[in-house]
């Protein structure tokens, strides 16, 4: 059975998206086989995969809804080389009309149990909020990867993250852990970031991510080109932060 990696931060902007995208890449590079579901109605990890949102018809919302199967949904994305579940903004009506239907948390769950054979990896790519979107991507999730800026708010909100976490364990799935924190967009030469960022160790010890994702351009113009940034410019420091992420999910799966 594949490892299930659900990126959540209910932060909009600290990397959810980038991460989710190009650890899908690295890993895939590492010969895994690997399916990205990108369960925000903003679409980006689609668009940052080569997949146009606009004219793509069918998408999560409908798997979510029971009108199609993931295995007819999905679509390579062949720069990146794994698949990916789109989404774009027919999913912002989904949250309400899953309020009305039965097992209504996990029904992201039952539908990639479908296609679960055909991958190593299946990363999902949550919306900044706590909703039932994201309580589906906890749900069919066995780890959690937090996405972090080292700034001075960076801690807050995850006491509510975390909670929401324990519940999803509590009440939906036992087997939910945190898989770690991963701290982005670091500006080394930034004291406060410095500071943040050693805080988040002696805090959370081995659960943060040894890997350090640097501020870098690479990664911010790489979605424009619907490439990810660990082939656009594979020798960038960015690139090469999520290749050294991808090896140490490799190693803790
Ligand atoms: N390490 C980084 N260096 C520079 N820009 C980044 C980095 N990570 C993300 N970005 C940019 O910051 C913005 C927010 O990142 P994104 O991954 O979309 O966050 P989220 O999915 O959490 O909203 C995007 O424009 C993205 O390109
Ligand atoms: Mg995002």
């Amino acid at each position: 059975m594949p490892r299930v990696l659900a990126v959540v931060n209910q932060k909009g902007g600290v990397g959810k998206t980038t991460t989710a995208v190009n650890l899908s890449a690295a890993l895939a590079q590492a010969g895994q086989r690997v399916l990205l579901v990108d369960l925000d109605p903003q679409g980006n990890a689609t668009m940052g995969s080569g997949i146009d949102k606009r004219t793509t018809t069918r998408t999560v919302y409908h798997a979510l809804l029971g009108l199609s199967e993931l295995a007819s949904i999905r679509q390579r994305a062949e720069k990146g080389g794994y698949d990916l579940v789109p989404a774009n903004r027919d999913l912002a009506g989904a949250e309400v009309e899953l309020v009305e239907l039965e097992a209504r948390e996990t029904r992201l769950k039952a539908a990639l149990e479908r296609v679960a054979m055909d991958y190593d990896f299946i990363l999902i790519d949550c919306p900044p909020s706590l909703s039932l979107l994201t309580v589906n991507g906890l749900a069919a999730a066995q780890r959690v990867l937090i996405p972090m800026q080292c700034e001075y708010y960076a801690l807050e909100g995850l006491s509510d993250l975390v909670a929401t976490v324990k519940r999803v364990r509590a009440n939906l799935n036992p087997q939910l852990e945190i898989a770690g924190l991963l701290r982005t967009m670091y500006d080394p030469r930034n004291t406060l970031s410095q500071q943040v960022s050693r805080e988040l160790e002696t805090h959370f010890g081995d659960k943060v991510y040894r890997t350090v994702v640097p501020r870098n351009v690479r990664l911010a113009e790489a979605p424009s080109y619907g490439v990810p940034a660990v082939l656009w410019d594979a020798g960038s420091k960015g690139a090469q932060a999520y290749v050294a992420l991808a090896d140490e999910v490799l190693e803790h799966p």
